[in-house]
C-alpha cells in the first residue's frame, strides 16, 4: 500500500493551569505510583481523543479509499476501544489510590487527512509504548507494574497494526525502546492545548525542541514513504498565548501530492514558550544506519555537542557537526524503526540522563537492514 509522506509544522501553547512544581516538591506530597499513573492517564486521554476524533472526522469509504480493509477498519475502531478502556482502567486505579485522576485535557492534532492520521496514530502508539517501558522502573508497587506492563502489551499490538496499515515493518527492532518521562512530556505537551484547572500538575519540564532538518534518504522507488514532521511550540507558562498550527505535506524526492493546511487560532500573547518538535521520517525510502542526518534546535547548538541516537535499548552518542542551530551525524549501526534523537551535552553511550539533553527528542524512522535470507 501506498503512503503519501506527510509533513506536519505546528505550533502550539503548553499551558499549565498551574505553575510547575518540581519533583522533590511534588513528591513530597505524592505518592510516586500515582504520579506515574496519573502521567499514564494524560497520555491515555489523548490517544483516546485522537481515535475518537479520528474515527467522527473520516468516514468508512475514505478509509477503504486509502486502502484499509474491513479487518483494518475494524482493527482501528478496536484500538479507539481500546484506549477509552485504558483511560477508564486508571481512572479507576487513580481513584482506588485515593487520588482525583486528571481530566481531559484539549488538544490539537496536526491530522489532516487519513495517512496523517495513520501515521500520526504510528507515532502516538510508538510513544506511549515507550512511556510505559521508561516508567515500568519507577513504579514500586508489583501490582501496578503488571498493570502497567499489561498495558504495555497491547499498546505495542497497537503499533505494529498501525505501521503495518501505512506500510511500514511491524516490529522494526528486536527491543523496545523506553523513554524518561521528560521525553515522552516534550512530546505529549506539543499535542495539549489546555487542561483543566483541576488537573493536578504533573512534574515535567519540556525539553528544547529538536526537529530533523531535511529529508534526507528519500527514495521514490520505495513503498514506504511516511514522512512526518511536527514542530509545535508549548507555551511553559499559564498565560494562553498563542496556537498556530500548520501542516504541510512536500517531499521533493518521494512525494505524489501536497497536503497543506493551516490553522491559526490565536497570537495575541507574548508570552515565553519552549518549542518542542517531533520529526518524524518513517521509512521515506532509506533512512538507514550509515546515512546522514541533521537536525535544527530551537537555539544555537554549543560546540561539542553530542547526537544521541535512542533505539530499543540502544542509546548510541555520534560527535556531531555543529553549525548554529544545525547539527548533523551519521546513523549508527543497530539503530531502527521508530527512534529517537536527542542533542547532549556528553558521549551518552548506553544511557542517557535528562540531565545531558540539550534538545530533543526528534523522532526519527530508520528502516533496518533485512535478514538475508542466503545466509
Ligand atoms: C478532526 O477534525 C477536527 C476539525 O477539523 C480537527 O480539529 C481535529 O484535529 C481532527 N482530529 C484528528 C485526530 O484528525
Ligand atoms: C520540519 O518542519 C520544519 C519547520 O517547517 C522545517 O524547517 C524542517 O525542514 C522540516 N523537516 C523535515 C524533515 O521536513
Ligand atoms: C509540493 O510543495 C512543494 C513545496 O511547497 C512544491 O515545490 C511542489 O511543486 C509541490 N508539488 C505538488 C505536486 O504540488
Ligand atoms: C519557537 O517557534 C516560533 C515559531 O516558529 C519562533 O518564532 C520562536 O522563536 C521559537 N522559540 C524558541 C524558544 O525556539
Amino acid at each position: 500500500m501506498f503512503f503519501q509522506p506527510v509533513l506536519f509544522a505546528i505550533s502550539l501553547p503548553w499551558t499549565f493551569s498551574h505553575p510547575i512544581l518540581s519533583v522533590p516538591e511534588l513528591l513530597k506530597r505524592q505518592d510516586i505510583d500515582t504520579t506515574v499513573l496519573q502521567f499514564a492517564l494524560t497520555l491515555e486521554h489523548l490517544e483516546n481523543v485522537f481515535y475518537q476524533q479520528g474515527l467522527k472526522n473520516f468516514s468508512q469509504q475514505q478509509f477503504t479509499d486509502f486502502g484499509l480493509d474491513a479487518n483494518d477498519i475494524q482493527n482501528l475502531q478496536l484500538i479507539a476501544q481500546d484506549e477509552a478502556q485504558h483511560v477508564q482502567f486508571l481512572t479507576d486505579a487513580i481513584t482506588a489510590a485515593g487520588s482525583q485522576p486528571v481530566a481531559e485535557c484539549t488538544y490539537s492534532f496536526p491530522s489532516t487527512d487519513v495517512a496523517s492520521f495513520l501515521t500520526l496514530s504510528t507515532v502516538l502508539e510508538g510513544v506511549g509504548t515507550s512511556a510505559y517501558l521508561g516508567g515500568a522502573p519507577l513504579l514500586g508497587n508489583k501490582d501496578f507494574l503488571t498493570a502497567a506492563g499489561s498495558i504495555l502489551v497491547t499498546e505495542a499490538l497497537h503499533t505494529s497494526l498501525q505501521r503495518a496499515v501505512v506500510g511500514a515493518v511491524p516490529a522494526a527492532n528486536a527491543f523496545g525502546t523506553p523513554l524518561s518521562a521528560t521525553a515522552v512530556f516534550t512530546l505529549a505537551a506539543s499535542f495539549i492545548v489546555s487542561c483543566p484547572d483541576s488537573n493536578e500538575p504533573l512534574p515535567f519540564t519540556p525539553f528544547a525542541s529538536l526537529s530533523t532538518s531535511e529529508q534526507q534518504g528519500c527514495d521514490s522507488s520505495s513503498s514506504q514513504n511516511n514522512q512526518v514532521n511536527m514542530t509545535a511550540s508549548a507555551s511553559s507558562t499559564s498565560t494562553p498565548a498563542f496556537a498556530a498550527s500548520t501542516a504541510t505535506a512536500s517531499n521533493p524526492q518521494c512525494s505524489h501530492k501536497n497536503t497543506t493546511a493551516s490553522t491559526t487560532q490565536s497570537s495575541q500573547s507574548t508570552a515565553p514558550y519552549t518549542n518542542s518538535t517531533i520529526a518524524v521520517a518513517a521509512s521515506c525510502g532509506a533512512l538507514s544506519a550509515g546515512a546522514p542526518v541533521a537536525f535544527t534546535a530551537a537555539s544555537a547548538i554549543p560546540s561539542g555537542s553530542f547526537v544521541t541516537f535512542v533505539s530499543g535499548l540502544m542509546v548510541v552518542s555520534m560527535m556531531g557537526q555543529v553549525d548554529d542551530v544545525s547539527i548533523s551525524a551519521t546513523i549508527p549501526p543497530s539503530i531502527s524503526g521508530q527512534s529517537y534523537v536527542f542533542v547532549t551535552s556528553s558521549d551518552a553511550q548506553g544511557k542517557i540522563d535528562d540531565a545531558a539533553v540539550l534538545f530533543g527528542p526528534a523522532i526519527l524512522e530508520v528502516s533496518l537492514s533485512h535478514p538475508d535470507p542466503s545466509s
